[in-house]
């Protein structure tokens, strides 16, 4: 089964999905959890699951390049096949990101290339966006800017504010991860050279659910 190492800084629901999909069977493993916050409470989803977790403080180091070698160093101790960022809200230096070009997944509470960056739900809101989704994407050098793999949409509602969208995105980024990250595990989705993602031999085109 692959091994999957998962990234996080925060609550870890998108873990937390990935661990029971491969708890109900899914063909991958989380061999780790890295956060870059001792008080992420993924980090307690990990040890409760049994899961070998590490906590590495970016407050430790000067320089983002120095994080991001001590990162890689990690991560390489556990010998992933993928790397997923889930809710880790570090930004990676583009060496570290070519370093593992193609094996490297992010998902972004967006219908990416719409709202790049932070508080989507909260500028989706102000622009009176009709719909608003989450996207898996792999991790180029360009934050927030690699190829999507899989998009979920949901309806922006009259009544929502950030907290009642971020909500129902959050419940569509649980079924969207663990079908990407099963996908990478089955060996049917891979980057290809040109940087297009492509799934079961052919090219893709973001599909949305
Ligand atoms: C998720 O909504 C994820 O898409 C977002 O943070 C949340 C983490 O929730 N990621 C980003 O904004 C990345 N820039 P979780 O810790 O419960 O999985």
């Amino acid at each position: 089964r692959a091994r999957i190492l998962v990234l996080i800084s925060g609550g870890g629901s998108n873990l937390q999905a990935l661990i029971d999909a491969a708890t109900a069977g899914a063909p991958f493993v989380i061999s780790a959890v890295v956060s870059n916050r001792s008080d992420a409470f993924g980090l307690e989803r990990a040890r409760r699951a049994g899961i070998p977790s590490a906590v590495l403080d970016h407050r430790d180091y000067g320089e983002r390049a120095d994080y991001d070698a001590a990162l890689a160093t990690l991560i390489e101790s556990f010998t992933p096949d993928l790397v997923t960022l889930a809710g880790f809200m570090r930004i990676l230096t583009p060496h570290f990101v070519a370093g593992y070009s193609g094996r490297m997944l992010n998902i972004h509470p967006s219908l990416l290339p719409k709202f790049r960056g932070l508080q989507t739900h909260r500028r989706v809101l102000e622009a009176r966006e009709s719909e608003h989704g989450a996207s898996v994407h792999f991790v180029t050098a360009e934050l927030d800017g690699g190829p999507v793999v899989v998009q979920a949409r949901v309806a922006v509602r009259p009544e929502d504010d950030a907290e009642t969208l971020a909500a129902r995105v959050l419940a569509r980024e649980h079924v969207i991860y663990p079908l990407a990250v099963r996908w990478f595990a089955e060996g049917r989705l891979r980057l290809n050279a040109d940087g297009v993602p492509w799934l079961d031999g052919a090219p893709l085109h973001a599909p949305v659910l």
